[in-house]
């Protein structure tokens, strides 16, 4: 088992709140239908939602209440980006977007090549004025974090303000890799499982997030 690296852990926001868990839990079942597997990460991701938005920048303004002016407080700055990671990604987007419909959204393809084992992108679009926009990368899984981390470093090109790294799932090997090529992105997750197995699967895991969304097992 491979150890968890301690600084890399202290880049994790464990969202370890009831519903958030239950909700997990519930979605490990492999006994879960595509269906119900679906509608738990989308409540899921709107739970995690709220944590992974928790320090956007406020600004204040002047409004009128039915009795009164007052000072109330808005987000601030241009629409956050949530970049999803083809194609398990897409199942968070709903979620996210319910609980910010504003955002924008970006999409990233990547595989892996067999001869160098190395991500090609194969696809890449994101909105405009990145270098204004906070990022949130949403992937179900953060497994070997190789994905994550060329995903990441891809962005960076774009020089957006700032990045986080939102998954539901994720393991020791999967934190150290993000951390050791991307150590100021922070990553909020719903659960650290024990390790990755040979295959790159995370135990003891939910099994292939993109087959159990998309119904293709
Ligand atoms: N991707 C998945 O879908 N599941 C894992 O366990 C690891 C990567």
């Amino acid at each position: 088992m491979t150890p968890l690296n301690p600084a890399a852990r202290a880049n994790v926001h464990l969202i370890d709140h009831p519903l958030v868990q239950h909700k997990l839990t519930l979605m490990r079942n492999k006994e879960a239908s595509t269906n119900s597997f679906r509608r738990l990460l989308n409540e899921l991701s709107s739970l995690m939602a709220y944590e992974v938005t928790r320090d956007m920048a406020t600004q204040d303004i002047e409004i009128d209440t039915p009795l009164e002016k007052m000072t109330a407080k808005v987000i601030d700055g241009k629409k956050l980006v949530f970049v999803s990671i083809l194609r398990a990604g897409n199942g968070i987007l709903d979620g996210v977007l319910s609980v910010v419909p504003g955002a924008r959204v970006g999409h990233i393809g990547l595989y892996r090549d067999p001869a160098t084992l190395q991500p090609v992108e194969y696809y890449f679009k994101m909105p405009k004025a990145m270098e204004e926009r906070d990022i949130i990368v949403v992937d179900p899984m953060l497994a070997t974090g190789n994905s994550a981390a060329a995903c990441i470093t891809r962005l960076k090109v774009c020089k957006p303000k700032s990045i986080k790294f939102l998954c539901l799932l994720t393991c020791p090997e999967g934190i150290n890799t993000l951390y050791k090529e991307h150590p100021d992105v922070e990553i909020y997750t719903a659960a650290i499982d024990r390790e990755l197995n040979d295959h790159g699967y995370i135990l003891p895991g939910l099994g292939d997030a993109g087959d159990r969304i998309f119904g293709t097992q």
